[in-house]
């Protein structure tokens, strides 16, 4: 291992194969299968990096302690963790939206005065937080880990805030959504010591991951318009 290797920690789950295609087509190529074995510390081909996998809750944590340099992470998480890390670049994929959803049988206007005691699950409680307080609005935050959907469903909340990707847990579970509390897709993310300490290897790495990001962005816009 090269001694001046930088560490990259990337995400468990969805995002990974996303993140193994990106870091390889910026020519940081691993030489096992880091999505199926069940390793968590590799080393890319040529020995200039280590390679983290971690829980995604967990990434902000190893990157703002500087156990990583730089990671992946979906903004949902970076959101709720408030870490405080560089994000120099919105790497695309992960698409999904936060949002608040209720119950889709409730029709007509709210009465204003119920949202006071209004309770909401979520996995996210301080984006939650934050969203109500900013319109000044306080709400009961129910915590929960998964399965969001069900609290509304058997009386523990009014409302839900969760990711949305199809729509699909909604609709099976006859929720409809209120509003857009976010837009999320995956950051590249960096702690601010090794920025300035090994600039000279985070710098064109964040470059090229920018690049490639462009790249592939103009190739699904050109798609998209049939070019
Ligand atoms: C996420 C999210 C929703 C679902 C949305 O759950 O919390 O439940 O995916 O996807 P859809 O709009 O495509 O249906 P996840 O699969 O992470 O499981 P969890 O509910 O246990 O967190």
């Amino acid at each position: 291992m090269d001694r001046n290797a930088i560490t990259v920690a990337l995400p468990k789950g969805r995002l990974l194969p996303d993140c193994i295609r990106l870091l390889s087509a910026v020519g940081m190529r691993t030489t096992e299968e880091i999505d199926t074995s069940r390793k968590l510390l590799f080393s890319s081909e040529d020995g200039s990096a280590r390679i983290l996998v971690v829980r995604d809750k967990d990434l902000p944590t190893y990157v703002e302690y500087g156990a990583a340099d730089v990671g992946v992470v979906g903004k949902d998480v970076l959101m709720e963790s408030g870490a405080d890390l560089l994000e120099p670049a919105d790497l695309g994929f992960g698409f999904c939206r936060i949002v608040v959803a209720r119950p889709a049988s409730i029709s007509g206007r709210e009465d204003p005065t119920g949202w006071g005691h209004m309770r909401v699950a979520t996995k996210y409680p301080r984006i939650t937080t934050d969203h109500f307080a900013s319109r000044g609005e306080q709400v009961e935050i129910i915590p929960l880990y998964g399965s969001i959907e069900l609290a509304p469903l058997v009386g523990l909340a009014d409302r839900i805030v969760d990711l949305v990707s199809s729509g699909e847990t909604l609709r099976q579970n006859n929720l409809a959504e209120v509003e857009e509390v976010a837009r999320i897709t995956a950051r590249l993310v960096v702690n601010r010591a090794s920025m300035k300490i090994k600039s000279d290897r985070l710098a064109p790495l964040i470059q090229a991951i920018r690049q490639e990001t462009e790249r592939e962005q103009r190739g699904v816009n050109q798609t998209r318009t049939g070019r």
